[in-house]
């Protein structure tokens, strides 16, 4: 099975990504996550995008195409979770011709529903694991009291992202709003669109999702 999850910046993408690949050994990929290993490892293309990405704007469709592109030619695993991608129209024509060039199909678009308000105040309240990238929050997810990882158990350092500010959201979410939602209306044409409400507790949604894929 290989599905997208599709929504705004902090709709929790990653979150689920990483739910589903611990109960049905899918393989999340996330270009953002790939753009940020770039970044960090100083390649050529993570100096190229660093400031894009900072300031919260979308890097060139080429450059994530091709990323992309390079993980369909290894394991497929139980399917793929593209999270973050596509989103723009190119991206998502791009994807359907590499799915077809490896003879796989995509089954499900969920698009993850939340708004803008409570966007905000998971973006500025999320920390990720800086050994194994689990994602927590102030709010709904807090760090454990021991500072160990819940799922890596280490004492790792817990890290904030450079674009996680109230300036890059808003550009984030503007590009959101003016590239990627049109999206919405395409995959719902296709007949592939299943919309879950986002906002609801973390495991409530992961059940929404199981039911929009099983049901
Ligand atoms: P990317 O890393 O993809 O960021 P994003 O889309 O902005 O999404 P986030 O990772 O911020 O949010 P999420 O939906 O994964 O939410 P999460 O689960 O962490 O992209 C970053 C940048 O890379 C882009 O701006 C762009 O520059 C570039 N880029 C990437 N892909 C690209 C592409 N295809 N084309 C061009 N450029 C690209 O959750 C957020 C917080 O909320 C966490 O703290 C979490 O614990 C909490 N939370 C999650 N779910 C819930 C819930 N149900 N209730 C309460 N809290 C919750």
């Amino acid at each position: 099975m290989n599905i997208i999850l599709l929504g705004p910046p902090g709709a929790g993408k990653g979150t689920q990504a990483r739910k589903l690949e611990d109960e049905r050994g899918m393989i999340q990929l996330s270009t953002g996550d790939m753009l940020r290993e770039a970044k960090a490892s100083g390649t050529e293309m993570g100096q190229k995008v660093a400031a894009i990405m900072d300031a919260g704007e979308l890097v060139t469709d080429e450059i994530v195409i091709g990323l992309i592109e390079e993980k369909l030619e290894g394991d497929h695993g139980g399917g793929f979770i593209f999270d973050g991608f596509p989103r723009t129209l190119p991206q998502a024509d791009a994807l359907g011709a590499l799915l077809a060039k490896h003879g796989a199909t995509l089954d499900a678009v969920i698009e993850m529903q939340v708004d803008d308000d409570a966007l905000v105040a998971r973006i500025t309240a999320r920390s990720t694991c800086g050994n194994c990238g689990e994602v927590y929050n102030d709010l709904s997810k807090p760090i454990p009291t021991d500072g160990k990882c819940s799922n890596c158990g280490q004492a790792a350092e817990f890290k904030r992202r450079a674009d996680d500010n109230e300036e890059s959201l808003r550009t984030r979410l503007m590009e959101y709003y003016k590239k990627t939602s049109p999206l919405i209306g395409y995959y719902y044409a296709k007949g592939d669109l299943k919309s879950v409400d986002g906002l609801a507790e973390i495991d409530e949604v992961a059940g929404s999702i199981a039911t929009a894929l099983d049901g």
